[in-house]
């Protein structure tokens, strides 16, 4: 099953996954769903390994979304940005991936194809404010895990209380009291 299109309407923001740099983070949509990487050997062989299950975790990322349920860390999406939104989270933290809803990363963790810590792994979108909307990344991914929408703006504001919502109708904000 491909990441929901509708995902920021149809969940909750889980957490928000910072970025060290002290200004961005992206947000984490749950609750999740059994989806590909439940059913995929190479995942499942990677957590029977570990001694981790295999449960739902949900979305990271808003405007580059990826369905962490549907990934199986192929990571054509990591070689095909040009722009290196996406680290490997494990290669920077390796934790299991429902400790990473609040967790803050500086984007140290790798972003070749290959260098995937195991099958356990996903593709993080700890850049995700770098995303130059080119799109790769949208149709290498083999099982659809990821959906990048830069007018799903509005719901990683509205999630920051940051939405202004005279500003995204396109209407000129209020004229100035003299
Ligand atoms: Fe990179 Fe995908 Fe954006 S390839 S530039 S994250 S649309
Ligand atoms: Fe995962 Fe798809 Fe990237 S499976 S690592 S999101 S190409
Ligand atoms: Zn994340």
């Amino acid at each position: 099953m491909p990441i929901d299109p509708d995902f920021p309407r149809n969940h909750k923001v889980l957490g928000k996954h910072m970025h060290s740099d002290g200004e961005h983070y992206h947000y984490v949509w749950g609750p999740g769903k059994t989806a590909e990487a439940a059913e995929n050997e190479e995942v499942k062989a990677a957590f029977a390994a570990r001694g981790e299950e295999i449960a739902p975790v949900g979305v990271h990322g808003t405007m580059v979304a990826v369905d962490w349920d549907s990934c199986v860390a192929d990571g054509a999406c990591i070689e095909a940005c040009p722009v290196q939104v996406f680290q490997w989270y494990r290669t920077e933290q390796d934790l299991p991936a429902s400790k990473m809803v609040n967790e803050t990363s500086s984007g140290t963790g790798s972003t070749v194809k290959e260098e995937r810590k195991d099958y356990t792994d996903k593709a993080d979108p700890v850049r995700e404010h770098d995303c130059i909307w080119c799109m790769a990344c949208v149709s290498v991914c083999p099982p659809q895990a990821i959906k990048v929408d830069q007018s799903n703006l509005e719901f990683h504001e509205k999630a920051s209380g940051t939405f202004n919502e005279s500003l995204s109708k396109g209407s000129a904000p209020p004229p100035h009291a003299h």
